[in-house]
């Protein structure tokens, strides 16, 4: 599978949930287990078929470049070594795709971010991908995005039921249901609402297949939110649009880890490790006995 629609991956937030880790790396450069937040995420737009991503950084942006870049020395290293397993592992990440970087300048929202990206995507429909957002690459939801995207011709966003006490949090979605299972039309979106106000309980979660349109909606989009450029206030203009192709919402069912909270970033990386050939077998019973004497 291999298309023409570019990823977006905004990578330039502050973290500040994650200081002091934040105060000289991105939160997207935290490694969850052996690889950087943002890997998994590339991984998971080339397996959807994307080719070309562009991420857009903010401070301490050579740290994220750099990963994404050759490094002579170490590889010349490993070669010497006869190391091929990790030489392999060191180019994986220069090899996955075609990708460009951005300065955002001022983190003044996502929102912003994403108009960021308006001269690399021109006038085409793109993904967005919250580069601290992993989705377990077991639950594919990007190619069920993009399918559904062309299929109507719509702006499609991922939505996920959450605890109604934790939707002020997220955006929060109003929706009808469609004649498929887990694909809604969205009626209305707003950011971070307190319980009482949520319109439901399904939360906005980091994947996003956009169209161009959006890129006029930010560019007068005014600051909500905590001050910020907010992508959910230019979707819900979109949304509430009865003359545009509107706005869909794929229901996710799957295993999400929200890298930039500190509480599921530990669980990411027991629940990603346990799985794997390499430690799970060795972690898994130190985890048994670790928990039994809790
Ligand atoms: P978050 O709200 O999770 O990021 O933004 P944050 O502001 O860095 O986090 P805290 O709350 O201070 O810890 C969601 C996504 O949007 C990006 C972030 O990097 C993250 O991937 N973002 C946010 C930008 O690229 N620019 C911004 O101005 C804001």
């Amino acid at each position: 599978m291999s298309h023409a629609m570019k990823a977006v991956i905004p990578a330039a937030g502050l973290g500040t949930r994650f200081l002091p880790a934040t105060k000289a790396m991105p939160k997207e450069m935290l490694p969850v287990v052996d690889k950087p937040a943002i890997q998994y995420v590339v991984e998971e737009a080339t397996r959807a078929g994307i080719e070309d991503i562009l991420i857009i950084i903010g401070r301490n942006k050579n740290n994220l470049s750099n990963h994404f870049d050759s490094v002579p020395e170490l590889e010349q290293n490993l070669r010497e070594k006869g190391d091929e397993e990790r030489l392999a592992k060191v180019q994986q990440s220069n090899e996955l795709a075609d990708i460009h970087f951005v300065r955002q300048g001022e983190p003044k929202g996502l929102g912003h971010a994403v108009l960021r990206a308006r001269a690399h995507v021109g006038d085409a429909s793109f993904a967005v991908m919250l580069g601290d957002d992993l989705i377990d690459e077991r639950d594919g939801l990007l190619a069920e995005m993009i399918a559904q995207h062309e299929r109507r011709g719509a702006t499609v966003i991922a939505l996920m039921e959450v605890d109604p006490e934790a939707i002020h949090l997220y955006g929060a979605a109003a929706v009808e249901p469609t004649d498929e299972p887990d694909v809604v039309r969205v009626t209305g979106l707003v950011e971070k609402p307190a319980s009482e106000d949520a319109p439901s309980n399904l939360a906005i979660i980091g994947r996003y297949v956009l169209t161009p349109e959006v890129f006029d909606i930010l560019e007068r989009t005014e600051p909500g939110k905590g001050g910020e450029i907010q992508l959910t206030d230019a979707l819900q203009e979109l949304a509430a649009d009865s003359a545009g192709p509107g706005v869909y919402g794929v229901i996710f069912r799957g295993r999400r880890y929200d890298t930039g909270d500190r509480l599921d970033y530990i669980k990411a990386i027991v629940q990603l490790a346990v799985d794997r050939e390499d430690l799970g077998p060795e972690l898994r019973p130190w985890i048994k006995d670790f928990a039994a004497n809790l």
